[in-house]
């Protein structure tokens, strides 16, 4: 898996790139970049955004700006670039990102996650650049960075091996697994504290009354 993140502030991702789960999906061969719009601006100043055409508050990021930086990246031109590689603007109005979502970017070898800063993206960036907007909930953030984070993150421990226990990505909430419904509750040592005792169930060692208990408090949980 190869993913872009293309962002006016790269050092966002530092610490995220430390983390252990993050290098591991790195040592098992995918990649997270960040490209840092900025330094590919034509504009002078470092210039990359401006006022919205009709007014208003805020700032806006220039198509012009995105262009070189996309350029810059894949050496084609972007309206090109996008027949063969998914390209997303994080918004927060784009397509609600759930497991679904998720799946299918993992499916893919490689894709591009744009963020917006400010007011967002000049349309046009949308338009032409992009094959979809994708959000991760109806709220605004102040930038994409955030919501980059969180594609990276659900879509890296999807990927084979990203796991200790490649069991885990199977049976877990909203998977096909368990018909899309939340996951069943997990249970460790102490078997109680304060009087509150693990279900009987678990520790009965009878794998398919477990198995059957699971599923009920999975689907109990769907509501
Ligand atoms: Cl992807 N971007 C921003 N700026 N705000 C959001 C979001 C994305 N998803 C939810 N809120």
């Amino acid at each position: 898996m190869e993913i872009d993140i293309f962002t006016l502030f790269p050092e966002w991702f530092e610490w995220f790139h430390a983390q252990r789960h993050v290098r591991n999906a790195q040592a098992a061969g995918s990649r997270v970049e960040c490209v840092d719009i900025r330094a590919h601006t034509p504009l002078s100043g470092g210039q990359v955004d401006d006022t919205p055409f009709g007014g208003g508050a805020g700032m806006v990021l220039r198509v012009d700006v995105m262009e070189a930086a996309l350029r810059a990246r894949y050496g084609v031109d972007p309206v090109a670039l996008r027949q063969r590689r998914r390209v997303i603007a994080l918004t927060p109005t784009g397509r609600l990102l759930d497991d679904n979502y998720v799946t299918e970017l993992a499916a893919e070898g490689a894709f591009t996650l744009l963020c917006g800063r400010y007011e967002g993206f000049d349309e046009r960036i949308v338009e032409h650049f992009a094959t979809e907007t994708l959000s991760i909930g109806r709220y605004v953030l102040s930038g994409g960075e955030p919501a980059a984070m969180v594609v990276c993150d659900a879509v890296l421990r999807k990927l084979p091996g990203a796991l200790g226990d490649a069991h885990s990505a199977v049976e877990e909430s909203f998977s096909e697994a368990l018909e899309g419904n939340p996951e069943y509750p997990h249970y460790t040592r102490p078997a109680e504290h304060r009087g509150w005792r693990v279900p009987e169930v678990l520790l009965s060692g009878h794998h398919e009354r477990i198995e059957s208990w699971r599923r009920e408090r999975s689907r109990e949980r769907a509501g």
